[in-house]
């Protein structure tokens, strides 16, 4: 079955709650989550300051938009998600929101850390910056257009393709924390996993599961097209 067909099957038989449900339910999920990482961070390294906090907030937004992205795939080759579907837009809203609240805070309210210009000009940190930040300009661009009003002014087909820049800015996001954090992963890894994995980790899998759900995706729907 097509995607398109299988998705209009799923919005035609689901109960689909009233807006104001969809979104208190995402950000009390995307609140919920954002409480385990603050916890679980420190479990392994630092304290319960807004560093912490910040950290939790950049992984929540992954895990969030990840999510809103992988329900396509998860919908189109399973069904047990199907209920889940139409909360794609609220969910990566949700984390839209925590992960530009990470780049603020990162840039002006921890300066003793991260002081701005001079730590995001410094030769080791730009790159990380430059892809953190053209990933929230996308999903600005994304977030600005996730409403009936831009569907219609943009055409569905032009419209469903702007949203898949998003698989891109979920690659420059992982270039983002990745350039930052792999020289914490490999270590962990090869000294016998004694702590627990770090959050930055579990992020960095969760965007390649959602790039590989995605290609799985598309080698689907093509495949068929053929056929
Ligand atoms: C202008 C935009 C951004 C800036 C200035 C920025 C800045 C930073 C900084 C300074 C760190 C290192 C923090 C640390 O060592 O704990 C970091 C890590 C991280 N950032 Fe960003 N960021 C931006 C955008 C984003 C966006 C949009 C996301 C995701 C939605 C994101 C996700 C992450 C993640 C997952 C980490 C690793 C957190 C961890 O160590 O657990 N960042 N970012």
């Amino acid at each position: 079955m097509p995607a398109e067909e299988k998705y209009f099957k799923i919005l035609t038989t689901i109960d689909i709650p009233s807006e104001t449900k969809l979104w208190i339910r995402s950000y009390l999920f995307g609140l919920v989550l954002l409480a385990g990482a603050f916890f679980y961070i420190p479990l392994s390294r630092g304290g319960y300051d807004i560093y912490t906090m910040n950290k939790a907030l950049g992984d929540v937004g992954i895990f969030l938009i990840g999510l809103s992205f992988a329900l396509s795939g998860i919908c189109y080759f399973w069904n047990f998600a199907d209920t889940k579907f139409v909360y794609r837009k609220h969910l990566g809203l949700t984390g839209f929101v925590f992960g530009a609240m990470h780049g603020l805070i990162s840039l002006f309210l921890i300066p003793e850390r991260f002081s701005f210009p001079s730590y995001y000009l410094a030769k080791v940190n730009i790159l990380p910056f430059v892809f953190g930040l053209t990933a929230i300009v996308i999903f600005t661009g994304m977030a600005l257009i996730s409403n009936k009003y831009a569907v219609h002014e943009l055409g569905g087909k032009l419209w469903r393709h702007l949203l898949r820049v998003g698989y891109i800015a979920m690659f420059f996001i992982l270039l983002h924390f990745g350039l930052m954090k792999f020289q914490y992963w490999f270590p962990w890894a090869t000294g016998g996993f004694k702590t627990l994995p770090s959050l930055s980790l579990i992020a960095a899998i969760i965007i390649v599961i959602v790039l590989l759900l995605r290609v799985a995706l598309e080698v689907s729907v093509r495949r068929k097209k053929v056929v």
